[in-house]
């Protein structure tokens, strides 16, 4: 993705000093890009809880991260103990994004074929960069295959525009690369495909009017932003042809768990017959739980619904009050969207339906 023209990941490695690794302080975009230095595993935690990074990808790949950063400032004979306190760490600091535990468990299984605890260091930082790659990879090639069903659409529609309506922000800043619900615009973009993108504002973080519009705009994709209630009428208008979402976590059963109103434009779009994708690298995928309601569910502060943040006319971004003191607040971030409301997922291996056997045939090495 590019900011400025210049090639960005939203997470590397310190090209000098493999015991530090850089990211993008998401906090305080669009208005300002701040590049952050993570060097200990507290750094990785609070990067995590507090919402520097964010997404479901980078949460994973931040996670790979932390347990390297943990290794490299373990003491002396206790890697094996440390780690297991790392993994514990990460694993309580976001509950409902699965590629955490996925991340946190990889970097587990890598350092036991080390002999040595430097081998076990190398290990560490070298399944974390793997972690980094796959997830900018497997965004890449879900978006090929995302291509075409857009494809098919604006065939469908003698070439007009293709209206697209996401939510939340799942892209190039929810993972690695690419992203997974703009890989697939990205693609037809490339592809000369005329589309245009719909985008929720997603309180209370506003990930969308902060994150997904500027992502598009930074890469010259039409897009306007809307509020979170308006997506039932545009659609009852004619003026969505199909949303593409992203996922946190979804079940090998193909029920979703995606940012706080996703269910409703599921429910909208089913009511309006518009096609819902649901788009996700396979590391999204949760094997053991079968129902989406099991889904831990994150809650957050109800001060992230009171409050909001902006940048002020002296260019500071300032956090300001917006509701009369002592309102109490309800703040869920996450919902399920039921499979019954997805028209499909599309994966690095394929588009499929949202069906245990469908998911199992494409991925048969999760019995
Ligand atoms: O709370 P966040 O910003 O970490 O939530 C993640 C999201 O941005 C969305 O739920 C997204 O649609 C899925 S993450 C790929």
């Amino acid at each position: 993705m590019k900011i400025n023209k210049q090639h960005y990941r939203t997470i590397w490695p310190d090209p000098e000093n493999n015991e530090t690794v850089m990211i993008i302080d998401q906090r305080k975009l669009p208005h300002k890009f701040v590049i952050e230095t993570l060097s200990t595993l507290d750094d990785a935690v609070a990067a995590i809880k507090d919402m520097h990074v964010r997404g479901a990808g980078l949460i994973g790949a931040t996670a790979g991260f932390g347990m390297h950063l943990a290794a490299v400032n373990a003491k002396e004979g206790h890697l094996a103990e440390t780690l297991k306190q790392a993994a514990q760490l990460l694993d309580r600091s976001r509950p409902t994004a699965r590629n955490l535990k996925w991340a946190v468990d990889r970097v587990l299984q890598a350092v036991n074929k080390g002999k040595t605890e430097e081998d076990k260091k190398i290990l560490t930082f070298d399944t974390a960069c793997e972690i980094t790659d796959e997830d900018a990879e497997f965004c890449r090639t879900l978006g090929v295959h995302g291509l075409d069903i857009i494809t098919d659409l604006s065939k469908a529609k003698q070439g007009k525009t293709i209206n697209i309506l996401t939510h939340c922000n799942a892209g190039w800043l929810a993972f690695v690369d690419y992203g997974s619900a703009t890989a697939p615009i990205y693609a037809a973009r490339d592809a000369g495909i005329d589309i245009h993108v719909w985008v929720d504002e997603t309180r209370p973080w506003n990930q969308g009017a902060k994150l997904t519009a500027w992502e598009l705009q930074q890469e010259n994709i039409p897009c306007t932003l809307i509020t979170d209630n308006a997506g039932g009428h545009l659609m009852q208008q004619g003026m969505v042809d199909m949303v593409i979402v992203g996922t946190d976590r979804t079940t090998h059963t193909g029920d979703v768990a995606n940012k706080i109103g996703t269910y409703l434009k599921a429910l909208a779009a089913h009511d309006n017959d518009i096609p819902f994708y649901v788009a996700l690298p396979s590391s999204t995928f949760d094997w053991e739980i079968d129902n989406g309601n099991d889904i831990p569910i994150e809650e957050r502060s109800g001060d992230e619904i009171t409050a909001i943040s902006g940048i002020n006319k002296n260019g500071n971004i300032e956090t300001i009050q917006l509701t009369a003191p002592g309102t109490r607040a309800l703040n869920y971030s996450f919902d399920i969207t039921p499979a019954r409301l997805v028209t499909g997922l599309i994966t690095e291996r394929g588009v499929i339906t949202a069906e245990k056997e469908a998911i199992h045939n494409l991925f048969p090495e999760h019995p």
